[in-house]
């Protein structure tokens, strides 16, 4: 990762507000600890680091404007937790050095609870990914991000991060019926940059209304979807549809593809980068379990 040029962290240090730059990266101090924050091109947030990583000189230290370093709706978070009465556990898991909670909570927003023990130095950060994502995801397509905040509690690390929660039914795969609102709903995404890279129909939602949203962003990517790198993120998106989704079914998955393309309406060369990474990300996958002793199918 290479320094170019430095962001004014008063301007910047809120990652949806971060300009559009060459590489580089931002250091801010907030509170007593130094972060860093790698951004592309595009002003895209590509890491977060506690600290510095290797070989990367501090430029610039200075608190950031907002208290806390949490813009308005984080502090909305804030009291959205301390306030709330009603706390519903959706799922719990251990992932790595993280204890992972989600919660109902009040009936109307998601929150997702993240404790790390302190001495921990290197995790995931699903939230930051999460919000940058429901941040940039077109309206319509997924909750709101509430932001998200940490804390210290019992010598633990403790992010909480919000979103709005959507009454509807989580699917637990893709059938025939799925077929035309996920390829819709993909292609818009993958027109707007994003992609879920979690394909996995538990993370898609049939709204009250018939909608079907995206409720997962925590593990998305983004970036310009005119350009070959995104377009090796779709393709991987579409192999894990096929996998995880369509389970290996052919005929839905076929129904899906034609009808995503069509949605798409890529070049030739962006359609040909599409199916090759598609065609390589599967090839791969069911390389490697066939070398683990598993089926290819899995
Ligand atoms: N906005 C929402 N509206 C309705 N239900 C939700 C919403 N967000 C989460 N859920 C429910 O909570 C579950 C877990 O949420 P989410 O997938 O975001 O968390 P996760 O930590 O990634 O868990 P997992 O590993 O199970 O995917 C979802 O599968 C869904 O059942
Ligand atoms: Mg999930």
């Amino acid at each position: 990762m290479g320094v170019r040029r430095v962001h004014d962290p008063d301007r910047t240090w809120y990652l949806a507000r971060a300009e559009s730059v060459r590489p580089a990266v931002i250091l801010t101090l907030n509170g007593a600890r130094r972060e860093v924050r790698a951004f592309d091109e595009d002003g895209t947030l590509i890491d977060a680091y506690d600290s510095p990583p290797d070989g990367v000189a501090i430029q610039r230290a200075r608190q950031p404007p907002e208290a806390c370093g949490m813009p308005a709706q984080m502090t909305a978070l804030r009291d959205i937790v301390a306030g709330a009465g009603a706390w519903e556990l959706l799922g719990a898991r251990q992932a790595g050095n993280t204890w992972r909670e989600v919660h109902r909570v009040e009936g109307r927003y998601v929150v997702k609870s993240f404790t790390i023990p302190l001495a921990a130095t290197h995790y995931r950060r699903p939230w930051v990914r999460e919000h940058e994502a429901l941040t940039r995801a077109p309206a319509g397509c997924a909750p709101e991000s509430l932001g998200w905040f940490e804390e210290t509690r019992d010598g633990q690390r403790l992010i909480r991060f919000g979103r709005t929660y959507l009454s509807g039914a989580v699917l637990d795969v893709f059938t025939e019926t799925h077929v035309e609102p996920v390829a819709r709903l993909l292609a818009r995404l993958h027109r707007h940059g994003i992609v879920t890279d979690d394909a996995n129909p538990r993370n898609f939602l049939i709204a009250l209304d018939g909608r079907m949203l995206v409720i997962d962003l925590g593990r998305a990517h983004w970036g310009r979807p005119d350009r070959w790198p995104f377009h090796w993120w779709v393709g991987r998106e579409l192999a894990k549809v096929r996998r995880r989704g369509f389970q290996w079914r052919d005929p839905p998955w076929q129904v899906f593809r034609d009808r995503y393309f069509r949605e798409q309406a890529f070049s030739p060369a962006a359609a040909a980068a599409v199916r090759a990474s598609a065609g390589l990300t599967t090839a791969l996958r069911q390389v490697r379990m066939v070398l683990q002793g598993r089926s290819p199918w899995t």
